[in-house]
């Protein structure tokens, strides 16, 4: 072979190596290989919530939580193993993140019907999915075609994923690291439209906020008065508190009117309303005054966020068990 075409050969490969890399997500990926993927999915998530009001909420926040750290690729459902230091060990998920055994069920279901083809990363990105539109919320095309990977960041989970204390610059920097602008972080923060948080997140707005010794200036005081009543200063840090106080399991835009009305439950949530001069406050009042531009833009940005760095190709594996290795 010429030497110039020996360059042009590896420039070839080279293209087709780096195509592989980035290949993108598609909606149709398992229309051959796993027709019923999102039906099996629905099915399990809808059967869960049957004991469960919040576990939409918890398996939605999975997500997040792994796209946040080296992209979405299954990383937090890997167990602590010789070769694995555990995401879930992290401080954001430790005692906090739920909805594995789901996640299990769903695989154990899926490995049934289609062996060795759907990604855990995948079946995070679909279970959102499910639990958004079953607790009404909008719908949306789900792009596929992750691939799991075989190692976990517990150190990126520390410092990449957003912390509720830590002010909305550093929130918006965490996002802008990852791709996301700031109508991504508004839209997505109206996730908080349903679930739970642990009073030993939030307590410091109550009683001793930024150790001033008083509550936050910006809670509302019935909601302070009730919030108070349910995290008692020496009660217990893991009791729950809804995190959308008016329509506590439904999928709608009054997240964004409990900001308006200074009753957002996280001191992250009420920057975006309450921080003076942030491009946030407009668009929580649009998403406060209209439920469909919410819905449009809580669905493009749940794509966005689908789409951080992932594992596509041959890169990576389908995993048979989302909680190890393949062969460990
Ligand atoms: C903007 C930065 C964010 C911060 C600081 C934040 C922080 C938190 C915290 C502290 C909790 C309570 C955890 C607990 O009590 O154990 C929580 C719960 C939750 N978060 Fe976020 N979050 C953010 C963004 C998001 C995003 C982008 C989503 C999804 C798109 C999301 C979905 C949820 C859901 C649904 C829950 C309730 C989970 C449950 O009930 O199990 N959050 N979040």
């Amino acid at each position: 072979m010429s030497s110039s075409s020996l360059i042009v050969a590896t420039a070839l490969l080279l293209a087709l190596l780096l195509e592989g890399s980035n290949a993108q997500l598609s909606a149709t990926f398992y229309s051959s290989t796993c027709p019923n993927v999102s039906s099996i999915v629905n099915g399990i998530v809808q059967q869960a919530l049957q004991s469960d009001v919040r576990i939409g909420a918890s398996l939605i926040r999975l997500h997040f939580h792994d796209c946040f750290v080296n992209g979405c690729d299954g990383s937090i459902l890997l167990d602590d193993s010789s070769s694995i230091q555990s995401e879930k060990n992290a401080a954001p998920n430790v005692n906090s993140t739920r909805g594995f055994d789901v996640v299990d069920n769903i695989k154990t279901s899926l490995e049934s019907s289609c062996p060795g083809v759907v990604s855990c990363a995948d079946i995070l990105a679909i279970a959102a999915e499910a639990s958004v539109s079953l607790a009404g919320g909008p719908t949306w095309s789900v792009l596929l075609g992750r691939r799991d990977s075989t190692t976990a960041n517990q150190a990126g989970a520390n410092t990449s994923i957003p912390s509720p204390s830590e002010g909305l610059s550093n929130i918006t920097s965490k996002f802008s690291a990852v791709g996301l602008d700031t109508t991504d972080l508004v839209a997505l923060s109206g996730a908080h439209t349903f679930g739970r948080a642990q009073c030993r997140l939030f307590i410091n707005r109550l009683y001793n906020f930024s150790g001033t010794g008083s509550p936050d200036p910006t809670i509302e005081s019935s909601y302070l008065a009730t919030l108070q009543q349910t995290c008692p200063q020496n009660g217990s840090g893991t009791t729950l508190a809804n995190l959308d106080r008016t329509t506590a399991d439904t999928f709608d835009n009054n997240y964004f009117s409990n900001l308006q009305n200074n009753q957002g439950l996280l001191q992250s949530d009420q920057e975006l309303f309450s921080t003076t001069g942030s491009a946030t406050i407009s668009i929580v009042n649009s998403f406060s005054s209209n439920q469909t531009t919410f819905f449009q833009s809580f669905a493009q940005s749940m794509i966005n966020m689908g789409n951080i760095s992932p594992l596509t190709g041959s890169n990576g594996e389908i995993r048979s068990d989302c909680k190890k290795v393949n062969g460990s």
